[in-house]
């Protein structure tokens, strides 16, 4: 046996320095300064239960940033582990390319069914009935933005070649879904090899009651730029309700509406990137579904297992699955294809995560969590003085850290103040939070109780202690 090997299984704390050593040298995390990295010890997850995460060092954490923004449950949720473990001595993996398999079918099903019931107050039930799995959010961003070129491509539509997206949004880190992103420190080192793409300001809503001022004037110039564009447009990317990336920006409310109506005017496809909002994040499993705004192309990841294996999907509107019909000759089947699209393990995990969904009632639990989130917010955090005008829409919320002169719009230039409040409330409250820029973002688990709430809270306020008034 190789003695330099570690086992990943309860790995015995002697053994902490040598795991610490090969994490700072041979794994390479994403979005990480490895060398800052590296001047710490790092924490090494050994098993999540519930919000709750546990160190080789027998430390628990509660992971207040959901592993990225994908969890659900909490960690592996026994119902979900299961069923994954069912999958698994049945089927590991078998290729969509040439055959079909059980849970594959079973999820597609479910999907259009979950989606149908967001929509059922709509005047017509939606047409999104078509699901094309791939791996991650990205890739299902990119699914999306190849549709839309195929259909025009043939439907008769040869110049509609470009993109249009919104300021600040996010939307992946594969090259396509790159073009269409916009936040500008991401972006910025590849943007001489990204595509060219239209851009549109994204109205943000930051209270709920109220439209800000400049809602009309955005609303005119949005309409306009897509006039001006409407014969080369293949489709306008946008992320429903709030934009996650950017500092949990929320959108205004009814552009969602004005949009769908634009794009119908003017022909152009409407995708919706949810791979964020999904799942009950702000509420309904779609968040379009709240305006009952239904696009022609919804992409879906992060939340879709339950947080707990990675998967994406994109779905289709009838009328786009259509422009794909036609004899194996004539080449109209859809060009694109991924080695586990719809593996079966992420299908049965998402599928149990589906019948969760409904069975633990998780709509409404979002619903009066947000609430509690929002009041113990507003008592124990916006009264401290550097803290700005709090964005929430059900549990995705940012709390911008503002500098000593009262300026909460500092992106970037405020990070330092926001890894001070987030690593204190690591050491002193073992609460994990990650800072986007200026703005500390807290993404958790769904179905988490009050004391969860109260536990996330009170360290974001003792975390603030890290800063000056
Ligand atoms: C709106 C949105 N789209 C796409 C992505 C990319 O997803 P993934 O990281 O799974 O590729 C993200 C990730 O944060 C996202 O927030």
């Amino acid at each position: 046996m190789n003695q330099s090997r570690i086992s990943s299984r309860n790995v015995a704390l002697r053994d902490f320095a040598r795991l610490a050593e090969i994490d700072r040298n041979a794994l390479w995390h994403p979005y990480t300064q490895m060398s800052e990295y590296g001047k710490q010890d790092p924490i090494i997850i050994e098993r999540g239960e519930g919000p709750y995460l546990y160190d080789v060092r027998r430390r628990r954490f509660l992971d207040a940033f959901g592993s990225m923004w994908c969890n659900v449950w909490g960690h592996n949720h026994p119902e979900i582990v299961k069923a994954i473990q069912q999958q698994a001595s049945q089927l590991c993996h078998a290729s969509l390319f040439s055959v079909s398999h059980f849970p594959a079918v079973e999820l597609a099903n479910k999907l259009v069914e979950t989606v149908r019931e967001d929509y059922r107050f709509a005047d017509a039930p939606t047409t999104l009935n078509h699901v094309f799995f791939s791996d991650n959010g990205s890739t299902a961003v990119e699914v999306a933005m190849k549709m839309a070129l195929q259909y025009h491509n043939q439907t008769g539509q040869i110049n509609r070649t470009q993109f249009l997206a919104f300021t600040e949004g996010y939307h992946g880190d594969t090259f396509g879904s790159m073009a269409v992103s916009s936040i500008e420190v991401f972006r910025r080192k590849f943007a001489p090899s990204l595509f060219s793409v239209h851009s549109a300001p994204y109205p943000m809503q930051v209270d709920p009651d109220e439209r800000p001022g400049n809602w009309r004037s955005i609303d005119r110039q949005v309409e306009a730029t897509l006039a001006g564009l409407s014969d080369r447009l293949a489709a306008v990317v946008i992320e429903p309700v709030i934009q996650g990336a950017a500092g949990m920006r929320p959108l205004c409310e009814d552009f969602l509406t004005r949009l769908r109506k634009y794009c119908n005017e003017f022909g152009i496809l409407m995708i919706a990137d949810e791979v964020f909002t999904g799942f009950c994040r702000t509420g309904p499993v779609v968040a379009s579904s709240t305006e009952l705004v239904e696009p022609d192309i919804l992409c879906l990841g992060k939340g879709l297992t339950g947080g707990e294996l990675p998967m994406g999907v994109t779905m289709a509107s009838d009328k786009v699955f259509a422009a794909f019909s036609g004899e194996w000759a004539e080449m109209k089947h859809f060009l694109h294809g991924h080695t586990f699209s719809g593996n079966p393990l992420c299908c049965a995990a998402a599928s149990r995560n589906l019948d969760l969904i409904v069975e633990h009632k998780l709509k409404e639990n979002v619903k009066s969590r947000s609430r509690e989130f929002a009041q113990q917010l507003k008592a124990k955090v916006a009264t401290h003085p550097r803290v700005g005008a709090i964005r929430q829409r059900g549990l995705a919320i940012g709390v911008p850290i503002k500098d000593a002169k009262g300026n909460e719009d500092r992106g970037y230039a405020g990070r330092a103040d926001a890894n001070a409040v987030c690593a204190r409330a690591l050491e002193k409250s073992r609460v994990i939070f990650r800072p986007l820029g200026n703005i500390i973002t807290i993404v958790p688990p769904l179905n988490l109780e009050s004391e969860h709430i109260t536990e996330i809270v009170s360290a974001l306020a003792d975390g603030l202690q890290a800063l000056q008034a």
